[in-house]
């Protein structure tokens, strides 16, 4: 990805100092890719450091974790106050926050940076997020508007997410949103395959039509993709001939781990985290052997295509709920760490470029636009109207789901959400009961204010604490 990042700044008309722990490597980007831009092959960390103008702006690619650490320590000493380092890698933003403040002291800018869009993004266009200080993104910006993807009103996919981790928090929780998407998607290809009987190809052809309409992503448009592609070896459908475990580096756990840290309900996106965990679960899954379920039931050809259509409206749906966790782990975030982000902004610098970049993050931006504090993207009309219309067809596919023994955990949680938020009375009270019971831990009431207890093991009277 660093490569390809490097030939992106180069062709458009940066001169781009490389520098690898390999110096072959360097050599050999130079060599192949030299006829796109100005490249500077250096040896060393001095000579890249000197190659650079003032302030220096360096470019860090490098696997998460001890290996940036290792760059920083490489190169502070070289640097001089005002100079920039940003991290483009999926780092954990608690230690983006404390590179921060550690450089800071040094006077250099440290700049954690999401960048999504994988090789082909870094290369033609990512969609970009970069936290760190106001004055580093004043001379960063205008580089990483122009090598930011462009959404289709020709924005760039780039803008200042907030101060220090702010950044990379963005990113974290994008790719749970991915996650949740992705597995959303995988729940949706099930159905039509275990419940509506259609073949991979067929279920391509339904995913085509799809990405003409609300759902039009990138995500929905590679499954088509995948899901057409035959192996070459065997002839046979290539997704039935890969080994169903997912597997995951570690950005949609954070995401879910922050969230409990946070209180924030992100039911979707845990439950992605935990379908490819169960997935990689071989002596687990082993139980399919002897664990009894219904007997599948096949479809007629007008009931099945009924059925495909309940459930566009059931990943729609869902997908709305998936966004809507994550865009309020954002505002978590962003409250607990005083970053002030734009949750709007976000929405529209993932409108290309990235993984998730999909029609609707438009009228995600639209609706935060009209009201910036909302609670959650399901207070805006526009989209409490449409989960309205789809619920009905999105309760019938989650019900098939569980009679026919299909596992949705994703679309099921969504809609346990949706549930729970429009729930006049949940079973909380007695939850407050219980622990009132066991553990004396008091409980409020609707009708008076101040803390209660009640006496379970004597006469059961109330008293105030
Ligand atoms: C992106 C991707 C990218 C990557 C992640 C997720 O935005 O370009 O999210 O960051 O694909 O590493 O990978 P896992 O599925 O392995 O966690």
């Amino acid at each position: 990805m660093g490569r390809n990042l490097a030939r992106n700044f180069a062709r458009n008309g940066y001169t781009v100092a490389v520098h690898n722990r390999t110096a072959a490597r360097t050599h050999e980007l130079v060599e192949e890719f030299g006829d796109e831009g100005d490249f500077i092959a250096t040896e060393s960390a001095e000579d890249f450091v000197a190659a650079l103008e003032r302030p220096r702006r360096l470019v860090v690619m490098v696997k998460a974790g001890e290996a940036t650490d290792a760059v920083i320590a490489e190169f502070t000493s070289l640097l001089e106050p005002g100079d920039v380092i940003i991290d483009g890698g999926n780092a954990h933003f608690a230690d983006t926050r404390r590179r921060e403040r550690e450089l800071r002291e040094q006077g250099v800018h440290f700049v954690g940076t999401g960048v999504s869009g994988g090789e082909e993004g870094a290369l033609n266009g990512p969609s970009i997020m970069p936290g760190g200080s106001k004055e580093s993104y004043d001379s960063l910006g205008p580089i990483l508007e122009k090598i930011s993807a462009k959404a289709k009103d020709g924005a760039p996919c780039v803008t200042h997410i907030g101060p220090d981790g702010a950044g990379h928090f963005v990113k974290m929780t994008h790719n749970g949103i991915e996650y949740a998407d992705m597995q959303l998607i995988g729940e949706a290809y099930q159905l039509l395959r275990d419940v509506a009987g259609y073949s991979p190809v067929q279920i391509a052809d339904i995913f085509r039509v799809w990405n003409t309409g609300r759902l039009e992503s990138y995500l929905i448009e590679i499954t088509a993709e995948v899901l057409s592609h035959v192996d070459a070896a065997t002839g046979n459908p290539f997704v039935d001939v890969v080994l169903d475990q997912a597997e995951q580096k570690g950005t949609g756990r954070w995401t879910v781990q922050v969230a409990l840290d946070l209180g924030v309900p992100v039911s979707g996106i845990a439950e992605a985290v935990f379908a490819r965990s169960v997935s990689g679960h071989a002596a687990l899954r082993d139980a399919s052997r002897h664990l009894a379920g219904p007997t599948a039931r096949k479809p007629g050809e007008d009931e099945a295509a009924t059925f495909a259509d309940q459930v566009e409206q059931a990943l729609y749906a869902s997908k709305i709920v998936a966004y809507t966790q994550g865009f309020h782990e954002i505002a978590a975030g962003s409250e607990q760490y005083d970053w002030n982000i734009d949750l709007g902004k976000v929405a529209a610098i993932w409108r290309g470029g990235c993984i998730i970049r999909a029609a609707f993050l438009d009228r995600i931006t639209s609706a935060y636009e009209a009201q910036p504090q909302m609670p959650s993207l399901l207070s805006d009309k526009s989209f409490a109207e449409e989960i309205a219309a789809a619920q009905n067809d999105w309760r019938t596919v989650i019900a098939t789901a569980a009679t026919q023994g299909v596992p949705t955990p994703a679309f099921a949680a969504a809609l346990a959400y949706y549930d729970s938020l429009r729930a006049e009375r949940l079973p909380a009270a007695l939850t407050q009961g219980q622990r009132d019971y066991f553990g004396a831990h008091t409980y409020h009431r609707i009708d008076r204010v101040g803390t209660f207890h009640t006496i379970w093991g004597g006469d059961r009277t109330e008293v105030e604490s």
